[in-house]
């Protein structure tokens, strides 16, 4: 299949292109590298273009006429979204409303979205299904949310059709492919603490020991960056072969601490380091666990590193290599 990738210099679209590649698809990666690498994209076709330049995108998508789109180019920063709304509607709105109207244009009838588990916000109840109110605490879960409104409303309206993902904590590394996690500023939490482990950082931040959790510590369902590759593959075949149109959870349904995160980079990483605990984030939900029954049951979809001590070990194998990330 010529599927385009946007965003596929970044993190989660790097591991995504290259699995895709493998099994034999054509791959167009279409990125801005505002924030992704030129050294993830590996030797499949890139187009630098940004998702809010339309006559550029529609250009690439007349050249390349792909049969699918996955989806990934977006502005991801909570905290920047709060202080810069609109930023987050152009680019996670508007952006992907002009890649979807391209799309449309070249007749391409296969579209999957990253979404997010910042759409439900703070949850009533976990695990959370893909029925839990959707209520975002911040403009990038309302971006969002907003666009697969949109295409739930296009898929209503024409022939497209789309699977929307929202992911729950992404994690780990593609080692088979040295393909990791290098973001600039880096605000997840397994990443951050390795770079404390490597030396990097003088201490590991635990904010919030108060929280309504075993250890007091906020949880989070962290699902390892190439079972998310592989829940694409499943989604794109899904709809290749016909399917319908769904929204789906990507997580490990089994939560896990800050405290426990940090235990584990300890333990895989045989490196003590200073531990800091600093008082709550405002915003920040004590639990976040998905249910991932649908995909599951719909998909086909069986994550295969659920362990922590997986997860962690791989993310921290390539930080080993590559301490500075994709410059060294
Ligand atoms: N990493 C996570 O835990 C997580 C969780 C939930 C959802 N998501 C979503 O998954 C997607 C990928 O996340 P990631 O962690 O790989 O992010 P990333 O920042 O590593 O990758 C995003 C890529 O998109 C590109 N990009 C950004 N804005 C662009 C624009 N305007 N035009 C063209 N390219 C642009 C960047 O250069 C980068 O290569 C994002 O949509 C994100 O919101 C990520």
């Amino acid at each position: 299949m010529r599927i385009i990738v946007t965003g596929g210099a970044g993190y989660i679209g790097s591991v995504t292109a290259r699995m895709l590649a493998k099994s034999g698809n054509e791959i167009l990666i279409l990125d801005d590298l505002s924030k992704g690498h030129r050294e993830a994209v590996k030797g499949l076709d890139l187009a630098v273009a940004q998702i809010g330049d339309k006559n550029k995108v529609k250009q690439v998508c007349g050249e390349f006429a792909p049969q699918a789109c996955i989806h990934f180019a977006a502005k991801s920063l909570v905290a920047e979204s709060v202080e810069n709304p609109l930023a987050y509607f152009q680019a996670n709105l508007g952006g992907s409303m002009n890649i979807l109207e391209a799309l449309l244009g070249v007749e391409c009838k296969v579209f999957i979205f990253s979404s997010t588990a910042a759409v439900y916000g703070e949850p009533k109840d976990v695990p959370l299904t893909e029925d839990s109110e959707t209520r975002p605490l911040n403009p990038y879960g309302s971006s969002k949310l907003m666009f697969e409104q949109v295409l739930e409303q296009t898929a209503r309206a024409t022939e497209m059709k789309f699977v929307s993902l929202r992911y729950f904590n992404a994690a780990g590394a593609d080692l088979e492919n040295d393909l990791g996690e290098d973001h600039h500023p880096e605000t997840h939490l397994i990443p951050r603490v390795i770079a404390v482990a490597l030396g990097k950082e003088p201490c590991a931040n635990i904010y919030g020991t108060d929280y309504p959790t075993p250890d007091g510590t906020c949880v989070r369902d962290y699902i390892h960056v190439t079972d998310l590759a592989a829940a694409h593959a499943l989604a794109l075949e899904r709809l290749a072969r016909g399917g319908e149109s769904g929204i789906y959870n990507l997580g490990n349904e089994n939560g896990r601490s800050v405290r426990e995160v940090v235990e584990e980079v300890k333990k895989v990483s045989g490196r003590d380091f200073p531990v800091k605990e600093a008082p709550r984030r405002p915003g920040d939900p004590a639990v976040l666990v998905a249910s991932s029954k649908r995909a599951k049951a719909e998909l086909g979809w069986e994550p295969k590193h659920e362990s922590l001590e997986d997860i962690v070990r791989s993310a921290w194998e390539w930080h080993k290599r590559h301490p500075d990330g994709y410059l060294t």
